[in-house]
């Protein structure tokens, strides 16, 4: 296999730099990596395959020579740039929300529909965190019962909303504990510490917000079937890694639950960790250093006809992000696209 010229552009970010950590750990054949970031930390380093490599400035001049970009600098950076990247031949895999529903832009979550990969005009979108880990147990469910409707809450950890945000959540949490209250919400809306925010992204017309419209539109697109209703109720919580999902699934054939677990256990990249005998399910804390989407508390819903309930957890910032990003770029370089 050659190599490829990487670049990361975000890459001091949270997500950006989980992104070079899991093309270390996954062995991606880079043949150069260029981070990238923006005047605040070009000049200065990151570690990369034990080597000390300079953070460079974004310009429209990055991309030559590139073969992949790794975009992770927020909407309005791949707004601008990511065209820019496809133009100077460079593969773009988006990890904003910018490009998603286009029609001319994959949506992949590639253990669902890696074959959209082939059908990309220089630009691929990274799904939506919640919407990624999601899909993984929803797959045989669908492929095997055909999907009515999910109704999805979420408990989603505050990396997702960057470094920032991780911060706040931590002075805060330190300055309660020290006796001097909760110091002024920046990044959240509301005190996140010792407390939970149903507010993610911003709210639309219908009362929905964007994060949960996400989830929804997200679906239909990655699965190609406009019939799936996804319903979801977004909710931040103070967990720095990870997110958690309760999911309530109507399908339109009956199933064996016992059948439904065994389906889920198949799917690549997800663990089964379900035994409430012995209080096995997954939390948050058991996906930080995992690539794999956790699913326990696997259950027959009586509240109709042919229901299903779990619970899903996945580190928001590998399958969510990162870990996603680089099954793509494994995609490209397999399926000879590059
Ligand atoms: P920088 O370190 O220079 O601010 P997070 O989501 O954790 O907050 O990280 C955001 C990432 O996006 C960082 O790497 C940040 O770089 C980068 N970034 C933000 N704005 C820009 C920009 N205008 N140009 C290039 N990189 C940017």
């Amino acid at each position: 296999m050659q190599g490829y010229n990487v670049a990361v552009v975000g890459a001091t970010g949270v997500v950006g730099t989980e992104m070079i950590k899991v093309l270390e750990e996954t062995k991606f054949p880079v043949a150069k990596l260029l981070p990238l970031a923006s005047e605040r930390s070009a000049g200065s380093r990151i570690e990369y395959n034990g080597e000390n490599v300079k953070v460079e400035l974004l310009t429209e001049e990055s991309f030559k020579g590139i073969h992949i970009a790794l975009f992770s600098a927020g909407s309005s950076v791949s707004e601008k740039y990511a065209p820019i990247a496809a133009a100077s031949g460079a593969v773009v895999i988006d990890n904003t929300s910018f490009f998603r529903m286009d029609p001319n832009v994959p949506l992949v979550v590639p253990e669902v529909n890696a074959h959209d990969v082939r059908k990309h005009q220089g630009i691929i979108a990274n799904p939506n965190c919640s919407t990624a880990q999601m899909v993984l147990p929803l797959l045989p469910i669908h492929e095997h019962f055909k999907i009515k409707r999910v109704v999805v809450s979420t408990y989603q950890a505050t990396s997702g909303a960057g470094k920032e945000a991780m911060d706040e959540m931590l002075n805060q949490t330190i300055s309660i504990v020290n006796g001097n209250g909760p110091t002024k919400p920046k990044k959240f809306t509301k005190q996140i510490a010792f407390n939970v925010i149903p507010h993610i992204d911003s709210f639309l017309e219908n009362g929905f917000t964007k994060e949960e419209m996400k989830m929804t539109n997200e679906t239909k697109k990655i699965f190609g079937d406009d019939s799936i209703e996804v319903v979801a109720n977004c909710v931040r919580v103070p967990a720095f890694i990870g997110h958690s999902e309760a999911l309530n699934i109507e399908t339109e054939k009956p199933f064996d639950i016992e059948k439904v677990r065994e389906l889920i256990a198949g799917v690549p990249n997800v663990r089964v960790m379900d035994d409430v005998a012995t209080n096995t399910y997954p939390t948050p804390a058991d996906c930080v250093e995992t690539n794999d989407t956790l699913v326990g508390r696997i259950r027959r819903d009586f509240s109709v006809p042919n229901g299903i309930a779990l619970f899903c957890v996945s580190n928001n910032l590998r399958k969510g992000a990162a870990f996603n990003a680089v099954q793509i770029a494994f995609e490209l370089v397999n399926q000879e696209l590059i």
